[in-house]
């Protein structure tokens, strides 16, 4: 990536989605990623020759601008739309910008569907979780793939919101059509600051990936 990533620094479990993917999908597959951010993931899965369908609610994140960085210094964040042609990839990634639980998904069904820690957002607390969840489950076709990685509670606060999930719970959506194929979990772990958290701080993180039948049960 030639301009590195607001989020560079966070842990992920996108090697294992991306390992999933290869195993189970076609090289060019579509992929729709909801909360794609500034494009950190949406990078490597267009550069594997994936095509993408782009969803991120933050025009700062799509457009980039001015953001608080730690230390009390400012900067220039690139935007996911501006990274994309950077990278000469702007053609295989469809962006949309809209809030994934305003409206209904503009998109067909996909081959598979990703979301990074966006569950947690509190821009999504008014509506259940089990809607996102619902949601993103209606975007996958028959054999297509799931993968989410989430937040797991921390804090008494996070215990009462059900959008920090864990694998255990998770597992309750997936049931008829879905085989669920891994979850894993991390112990508590502390994060770098970065932007959107100037202080180094905590995290638990989940992971879960799904294979929905080929044929309805
Ligand atoms: C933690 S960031 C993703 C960063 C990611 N870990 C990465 O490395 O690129 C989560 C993103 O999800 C987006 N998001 C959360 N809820 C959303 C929603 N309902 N619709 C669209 N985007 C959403 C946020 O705006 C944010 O940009």
């Amino acid at each position: 990536m030639q301009t590195p990533s607001m989020w560079r620094h966070t842990l992920t479990f996108f090697p294992q989605f991306l390992a999933a993917l290869k195993e189970r999908t076609e090289p060019d597959s579509t992929v729709t990623v909801i909360g794609a951010s500034d494009g950190r993931l949406v990078v490597p899965l267009a550069a594997a020759g994936y095509r993408v369908i782009a969803i991120e609610r933050d025009p700062l994140a799509l457009h980039g601008g001015e953001v608080q960085l730690p230390g009390g210094r400012t900067g220039h964040a690139t935007g996911m739309i501006e990274r994309l042609k950077q990278e000469g990839l702007h053609d295989r990634v469809q962006v949309v910008e809209e809030d994934f639980l305003a409206s209904e998904p503009v998109t067909a069904p996909c081959d598979a569907v990703w979301t990074s820690c966006s569950w947690h957002y509190s821009a999504n607390h008014h509506r259940p979780f089990g809607e996102f969840v619902d949601r993103m489950q209606r975007l996958v076709r028959p054999g297509g793939l799931f993968g989410a990685e989430f937040m797991m509670p921390l804090t008494q606060r996070h215990h009462v919101l059900e959008h920090y999930t864990s694998p255990e719970k998770l597992r309750h959506y997936f049931i008829g059509d879905w085989d669920v194929l891994l979850t894993l979990r991390t112990n508590e772990f502390t994060e770098q600051a970065h932007v959107g958290q100037l202080q180094d701080h905590n995290h638990r993180m989940g992971l879960l990936l799904a294979a929905r039948a080929s044929t309805p049960s």
